[in-house]
């Protein structure tokens, strides 16, 4: 073998193995990927399930755009969420889902109370979609300076109109606390508290991969740990009808009565004041159509 000639193979070998790299890297990618969101699944505790609901009986009488036009219409005004106890027999078709999402869970049994709301979302939403955020109950931390986490959140998807965008994210608030990301709040937080837990901006050179996405759609059902931060796109075309529902373990104090005028004002004048929340029976408000 002349010199030339050795030269040459010595600079094959490297060259063919950058060429398989090169052509496997998208695949390497696309199953790192994969591997890192089922992997955020787990410590999310996220899980879909896609058709949700089976019985076509109750398909239809859930696939009713006048109920959920009814339910969101009382969720925006006053940002109202309502509040179903497990011991009661539900009084209405959004609580007969609650039953249905979490009956079958470990969570019915640590669940004392469960908050649910409505949203209808499309592209014409002021907010331009959900921003970051933690859930927690608003109420004890103006009055009583506590965070309170819900035990698990859900939500279904429930009236069948195509729609594009929308889209869930969640990822790890402890581990996003580390290392060179950040989270850079709007309002709402308070050192005191121990973290920050309202409207984020998340920063890091690698959000698409450490948040997990899921796609939404017509009868999905979505559980996640919305102790930590989540969000959801902007509805790009057509309409989302979303009903959230969290389990909590503890019984909220001031259900269905309106804060008083000094509670009004207590909040006015807290740490987090902009926060006002009534809490109401929506069976009451829906009338009987809805029981
Ligand atoms: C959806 O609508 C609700 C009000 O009904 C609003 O609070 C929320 O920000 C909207 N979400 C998105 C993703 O636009
Ligand atoms: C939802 O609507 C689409 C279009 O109208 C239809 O093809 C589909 O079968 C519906 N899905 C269900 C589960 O009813
Ligand atoms: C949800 O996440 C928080 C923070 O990591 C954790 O403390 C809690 O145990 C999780 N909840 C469940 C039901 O796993
Ligand atoms: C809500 O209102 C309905 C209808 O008036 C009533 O039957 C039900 O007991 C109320 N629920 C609670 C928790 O008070
Ligand atoms: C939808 O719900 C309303 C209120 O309960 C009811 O009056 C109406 O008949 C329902 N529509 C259909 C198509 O079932």
């Amino acid at each position: 073998m002349s010199e030339v000639q050795t030269k040459k193979s010595v600079l094959l070998v490297p060259t063919i193995i950058v060429v398989i790299l090169a052509a496997l890297t998208p695949y390497i990618n696309d199953t790192y990927r994969s591997l890192s969101q089922e992997l955020l699944k787990k410590q999310l505790q996220v899980s879909v399930v896609e058709d949700f609901l089976k019985d076509p009986d109750f398909i239809a009488k859930v696939n009713n755009k006048t109920l959920w036009e009814a339910c969101d219409k009382i969720s925006s005004a006053s940002e109202s969420r309502f509040w179903y106890y497990p011991e009661n027999e539900p009084n209405n078709i959004f609580e007969e889902l609650t039953v249905k999402i979490y009956k079958d869970t470990p969570y019915w049994k640590q669940a004392t109370a469960y908050e649910y709301w409505c949203n209808i979302n499309d592209s014409s939403m002021r907010s331009g979609g959900v921003v970051w955020h933690t859930d927690r109950d608003e109420e004890v931390l103006a009055t009583e300076h506590k965070l309170v986490f819900p035990i698990m959140g859900a939500v279904f998807y429930g009236y069948n109109e195509t729609y594009e965008g929308g889209d869930f994210y969640i990822i790890d608030s402890v581990a996003f606390k580390k290392g060179s990301r950040s989270a850079e709040y709007t309002d709402r937080c308070d050192d005191k508290y121990g973290f920050c837990v309202s409207n984020y901006n998340l920063f890091s050179s690698n959000l698409a991969n450490e948040a997990l996405f899921v796609n939404t759609k017509f009868n999905t059902l979505l559980y996640a740990n919305v102790t930590h931060f989540h969000k959801a796109d902007r509805v790009l075309s057509g309409k989302r009808y979303a009903l959230a529902v969290n389990a909590n373990g503890r019984r909220p104090k001031n259900i269905e009565k309106a804060p008083s005028d000094d509670e009004m004002a207590m909040k006015a004048k807290g740490p987090l004041g902009n926060t006002v929340k009534t809490y109401e029976n929506l069976s009451i408000r829906l009338g009987e159509a809805f029981v």
